[in-house]
């Protein structure tokens, strides 16, 4: 199949709604990373995104729609807290679990009784899904287990030949995947930290219960692990420790022949020294650094590097969604103990 790529045009969004209608899949640009679109309603179309990502079956997609008063076509009853929610955070970088009606196709849900909902905050996304008049189930526009795309370029790198059309709408904002909050029980729990915070929503609810603590949730790789996640070519480790920790670990792997590249906030990386440097923004702005993560862990896949050293940032705020990810595409740590 030859992947059309164009520029976001109303001509382009006309004829990426009619793919749509087609049982087509396409991506798009969303202000959290470009996800990859398909009917939600429609079992055939929604297993060609299974197909071009390599996605293993029994992970679940969520569903964009339009408006949020759309989300009760597809759930049943929506409590006041989920309506509180809805009506705080969408549009934007947040998903809400809540029980599914069966309204869209079962592999949506991989076969479970919730359904997960988003309202993007994207001119480009929003006028695909009003173009197109459907709800669209969309995953990260990435081959399973890679960084989440942030460019059409990202995109284009991963699925070229493997779906119709990537629209371009350059590069996204948030950068890191939307909250997925449940919102099925009495209080909502924080499922995958991303570009609404904890405190945000703790401001508008009371309470929350939080995901795993990092350390239990940072797994080493090992091969009987059943997904990976966000993994660039290179294997990455985190550095936790100060400047010359840091400096002694790229020495270290230099002298064993190694080329190092390096992932990490201006005021550190430029008084690092290693083969590659790519930096990833003020460390005391981590909006930014959220917003250039995947481009970074992309970054070194153009380049000859035997391994990736990266940064450790403060799991606040946003922070907590950067370093959910960077934990999940790491190897291991090296910790200075
Ligand atoms: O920002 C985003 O959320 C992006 C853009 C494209 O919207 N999408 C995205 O989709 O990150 P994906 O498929 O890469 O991640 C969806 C996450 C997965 O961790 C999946 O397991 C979870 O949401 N999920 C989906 N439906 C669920 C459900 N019913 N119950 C629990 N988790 C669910
Ligand atoms: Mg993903």
């Amino acid at each position: 199949m030859r992947t059309e790529r164009t520029q976001a045009t109303t001509e382009a969004l006309r004829k990426a709604a009619a793919y749509l209608q087609n049982h087509e899949v396409v991506a798009f640009p969303t202000e959290t990373v470009y996800g990859l679109g398909a009917d939600a309603t429609n079992e055939a179309a929604v297993a060609k995104i299974f197909q071009a990502k390599g996605r293993p079956s029994d992970n679940p997609l969520i569903v964009h729609v339009h408006d949020s008063n759309q989300i009760k076509y597809y759930t049943e009853e929506i409590s006041p807290m989920a309506q509180q929610l809805i009506d705080h955070f969408m549009p934007g970088p947040f998903t809400i679990i809540l029980k599914s009606n069966g309204q869209v196709a079962p592999t949506v849900t991989a076969g479970l009784s919730t359904v997960a909902i988003r309202v993007p905050d994207h001119p480009v996304a929003r006028a695909l899904l009003k173009e197109s008049g459907l709800p669209l189930a969309a995953p990260s526009a990435n081959v399973s287990g890679k960084p989440s795309p942030t460019t059409a370029d990202h995109v284009y790198d991963d699925l070229q030949g493997r779906i119709a059309c990537v629209l371009d709408g350059g590069a996204t904002g948030v950068g890191l995947e939307s909250t997925v909050v449940d919102a099925t029980g009495e209080i909502p729990v924080i499922l995958r930290p991303g570009g609404v915070t904890k405190q945000e929503i703790e401001s508008v609810i009371g309470s929350v219960k939080l995901p795993k603590p990092l350390k239990e949730t940072a797994q080493p790789k090992s091969p009987g692990m059943k997904y990976n996640h966000y993994e660039p070519d290179a294997p990455l480790y985190l550095i936790e420790g100060d400047k010359a920790f840091f400096q002694q670990q790229i020495r270290r792997y230099q002298q064993a022949g190694h080329k190092v590249g390096v992932l990490a906030s201006s005021s550190l990386i430029e008084q690092l020294d290693a083969n590659e440097k790519y930096n990833c923004g003020n460390h005391d702005n981590l909006r930014e650094v959220a917003a250039n993560l995947y481009f970074g862990l992309r970054y070194f896949n153009h380049k000859s590097v035997d391994l990736i050293l990266s940064e450790s940032f403060p799991a606040e705020g946003i922070g907590e969604a950067i370093m959910n990810r960077l934990a999940k595409a790491a190897t291991d740590r090296i910790k200075n103990i």
